[in-house]
């Protein structure tokens, strides 16, 4: 091998372990359950519950279930970024203390988003298959969440 070869490999390990010392906190609640949480302010049968939680939860709460590989930069930050971005947008626990007037609009963007197949984010289910929405899965929530407006 080339000597800049070389070089250039160890210089790419290098950034890659020195990278690994930023680890910025993680989207874990320890188990705490919300009185204002989506699942616990509407009515809803067990599977859109659980598809939910499966499918959205995951960003858009305050509990992720992480894989391995969420913990490895550059990684890491992709992830947190990405949670803290949906979190803004919509935190399912927090629904409860959100205006009648959010969460109607929420409630449209939700259908939207689900219908257009936007969320769950696709570079997320290619990763989470179990996530993954097929077309029966979005018509038994759009049909529900058509049902709360
Ligand atoms: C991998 C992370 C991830 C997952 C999983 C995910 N989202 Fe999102 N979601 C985001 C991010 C990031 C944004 C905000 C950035 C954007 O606009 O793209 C967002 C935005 C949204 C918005 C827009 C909110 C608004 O202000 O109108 C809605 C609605 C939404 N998501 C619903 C869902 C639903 C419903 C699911 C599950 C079926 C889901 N998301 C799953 C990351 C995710």
């Amino acid at each position: 091998m080339k000597k800049v070869v070389k070089i250039i490999i160890a210089i790419v390990l290098f950034i890659f372990i020195a990278i690994q010392f930023y680890q910025p906190a993680l989207n874990i609640d320890k188990g705490q359950v919300y009185t204002t949480d989506f699942t616990q302010v509407y009515k809803m049968p067990v599977e859109v519950k659980a598809m939910f939680q499966t499918s959205c939860y995951d960003c858009h709460s305050n509990n992720t279930n992480y894989i391995w590989y969420d913990y490895v930069q550059p990684a890491r930050t992709l992830v947190e970024n990405h949670i803290k971005s949906a979190k803004e947008d919509l935190n399912f626990n927090e629904w409860g203390t959100y205006s009648n007037r959010k969460q109607e609009r929420l409630l449209n963007s939700i259908k939207e988003q689900i219908e257009t197949k936007q969320m769950p984010v696709p570079s997320y289910t290619l990763m989470h298959k179990n996530a993954k929405l097929n077309n029966e899965n979005i018509k038994t929530l759009t049909n529900w969440l058509e049902q709360q407006e």
